[in-house]
């Protein structure tokens, strides 16, 4: 079944399919820079963005693709992207929704041609909200096979693009398993006390250990295969490296949806309300089990 199919049936509010359907094709159009760029040489060009990390040529090219392409559309209100400082305001927009998005996660894998993503959440309105008020998060995998995963708030469903380019229905309805890996970010000399015994903890429980640089390739395994991947808070950063808006909140909605938990280590992240756009925050996201875990490993003193 086509995702627009899909959409209908299950459905899916109108203006809110007809948004996911061209976020479908406007993946459809980074997909098809990655070889333009790279074969002009310019894929490992480097720039830095507001978080003073490098921003590859992909990075911008992906965020230039979703930001001109909503403009001229006019489907949402608000934009707001890891790779912008501010939140754009579109002119004479035709609804009022507010979308978050991460244009390329992952982006320092793309010079060793490693999977790499792009991740969106859709909000009502404005897009400093907290993450359970989004009414919709998916994200692309630009992997071997090129997949878009799904939730609308009833269930998470999972197509993958065939050969004209369309989104095809895959899996219906995944519910994360029961597993044993983790994928743990940060270095393990900066690891916090709390989070070093629950590392240690899953280390002797026989976790195996699965961490490829890639935010949504690593969650999209733990989605499927089980387990918690954690981007931690950590000395001088206790903040942790990833952000609220691009990438804790839509993952964490999909996995929420999936039966799974996100979590800052102390309390559910989709209940945060952001300050700023470029808030960021710890991050456990994974099985219920892994997580309760690591919140009863904070609480200890
Ligand atoms: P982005 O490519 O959007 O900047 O995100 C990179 C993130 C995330 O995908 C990944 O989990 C993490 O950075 C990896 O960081 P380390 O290089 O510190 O492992
Ligand atoms: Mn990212
Ligand atoms: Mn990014």
């Amino acid at each position: 079944m086509l995702l627009k199919d899909f959409l209908i049936a299950k459905g899916t509010e109108k203006k809110l399919a007809e948004l996911i359907l061209f976020l479908g094709e406007q993946a459809r159009e980074v997909k098809k820079g990655f070889l333009a760029t790279v074969k002009t040489g310019n894929a490992g060009e480097k720039t830095r963005n507001i978080y003073g990390e490098e921003q590859m040529a992909l990075d911008k090219y992906s965020d230039g693709v979703f930001i001109s392409g909503l403009k001229k559309a006019r489907l949402v209100r608000f934009i707001a992207t890891e790779e912008q400082d501010r939140i754009i305001e579109i002119n004479n927009p035709k609804n009022n929704f507010g979308i978050v998005i991460d244009p390329l996660d992952g982006s320092s894998l793309i010079d060793v041609n490693l999977c790499v993503g792009t991740i969106i959440g859709i909000y009502p309105g404005h897009v400093l909200d907290a993450g359970r008020n989004m009414i919709a998060a998916l994200y692309i995998l630009y992997g071997p096979l090129t997949t878009l995963t799904l939730t609308t708030g009833k269930g998470v469903h999972e197509f993958v693009m065939d050969g004209n380019g369309e989104f095809v229905l895959r899996q219906e309805n995944i519910k994360i398993p029961e597993g044993k890996i983790y994928a743990p970010g940060a270095l393990r000399k900066d690891y916090l006390p709390a989070h070093a015994r629950w590392i240690e903890s899953l280390e002797a429980a026989g976790y195996k250990l699965r961490f490829s640089g890639s935010f949504v390739a690593d969650v999209h395994q733990i989605l499927h295969k089980g387990g918690v991947f954690t981007y931690p808070g950590f000395k001088g950063k206790e903040k942790g490296k990833l952000r609220l808006l691009f990438e804790a909140n839509p993952m964490g909605k999909i996995i929420h949806e999936a039966g799974g938990m996100i979590s800052n280590g102390k309390a559910d992240i989709l209940g945060i309300t952001p300050q700023a756009i470029n808030d960021r925050t710890p991050i456990y996201i994974g099985g219920k089990k892994e997580i309760t875990q690591i919140e009863t490993f904070m609480c200890e003193p």
